[in-house]
């Protein structure tokens, strides 16, 4: 089996907490799930989690969840906005059937397919649908971040993650749910989170009119919305705000963003910026 070297090579020098052979451990997974023409995947029409090659994309995903995250297989994770399973199905290749796999999303549809097509057959994955408003997602939901926790015990999570949720919450819905998350992990446990970060560098892109996407930008700000979106649909964060929300947490980030492609980068991990921290207490290297 073709392991992709190049890749590890190029990743080695930013993520130093992880060895040679938990790079190739990453590849070789990404690998599996690539080609696994066994898991099922929802049809075009069932999908509302965005454009792209839905395997390659979880498979991708899989891959930076090992690589950038450390993600072991013992581990319990939580699936923050689990959508239709996109990050599930290559989990169910990864993670160790004694690991609890729980994913939580405030759209109902995405959360009865991943009940039926995934729960059924793996039996450590489980679904729950929450009822937070979402202007895009859950319009009509009835609860806030602020007035109501999501429901799991505190320090239950070894890694939580977020792929392409925060980029559609407000200010103060992501100010609310990170705290909450941060409670929920277990001491060394890891957060990962996808965002739209801007600093100096997101400024020049757009304003030199390299970024695939264009934010409007007012000094002082901390969230802001992509210009010519419906409302909702790509929300960018301060990236000096993030790191204050985080820390504010107890969330230790491990080092710099992993900067995505969005603003015109042609190196990069994904399309969007990726976040790891840690809550400390544990050293699990
Ligand atoms: C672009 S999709 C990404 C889905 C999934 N994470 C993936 O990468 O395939 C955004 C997801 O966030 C979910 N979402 C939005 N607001 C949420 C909230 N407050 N709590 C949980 N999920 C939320 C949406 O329902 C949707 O499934």
């Amino acid at each position: 089996m073709a392991i992709d070297k190049k890749l590890a090579v190029r990743c080695e020098h930013q993520q130093p907490n992880l060895g040679e052979a938990a790079l190739d451990m990453a590849a070789l997974y990404r690998h599996i799930v690539g080609r696994n023409r066994f898991l099922p995947i929802p049809k075009d029409e069932e999908r509302f989690v965005g454009d792209g090659d839905f395997r390659a994309i979880g498979a991708e995903f899989l891959e930076l969840f090992i690589r950038y995250g450390g993600l072991r297989p013992e581990w319990d994770v939580l699936d923050f906005g689990c959508g239709i399973g996109r990050m599930a199905l290559p989990l169910t290749q990864y993670l160790d059937p004694t690991a609890r796999y729980v994913g939580v999303d405030v759209n109902r549809r995405g959360i009865q397919w991943c009940k039926r097509r995934i729960s059924r057959v793996y039996e450590n994955f489980a679904f729950h649908f929450i009822d937070y408003e979402n202007a895009l997602y859950n319009p009509g939901g009835k609860k806030k971040p602020w007035d109501t926790e999501i429901p799991f015990e505190k320090g239950s999570f070894d890694f939580i993650f977020a792929t392409s949720v925060f980029t559609h919450l407000n200010r103060q819905e992501a100010k609310a749910f990170i705290s909450q998350l941060a409670g929920l992990l277990r001491p060394g446990g890891r957060f990962f989170a996808t965002f739209f970060l801007i600093d100096e560098m997101a400024v020049r892109s757009m304003q030199e009119g390299r970024s695939r996407l264009v934010f409007r930008i007012q000094s002082g700000m901390n969230s802001t919305e992509a210009e010519a979106l419906p409302s909702g649909s790509a929300v960018a964060f301060n990236k000096s705000w993030i790191e204050v929300i985080l820390a504010g947490n107890g969330l230790q980030m491990l080092g710099e963003p992993l900067r995505g492609t969005w603003p015109g980068l042609t190196e990069g991990g994904t399309y969007q910026d990726l976040v790891v921290a840690e809550k400390p207490g544990l050293d699990r290297r």
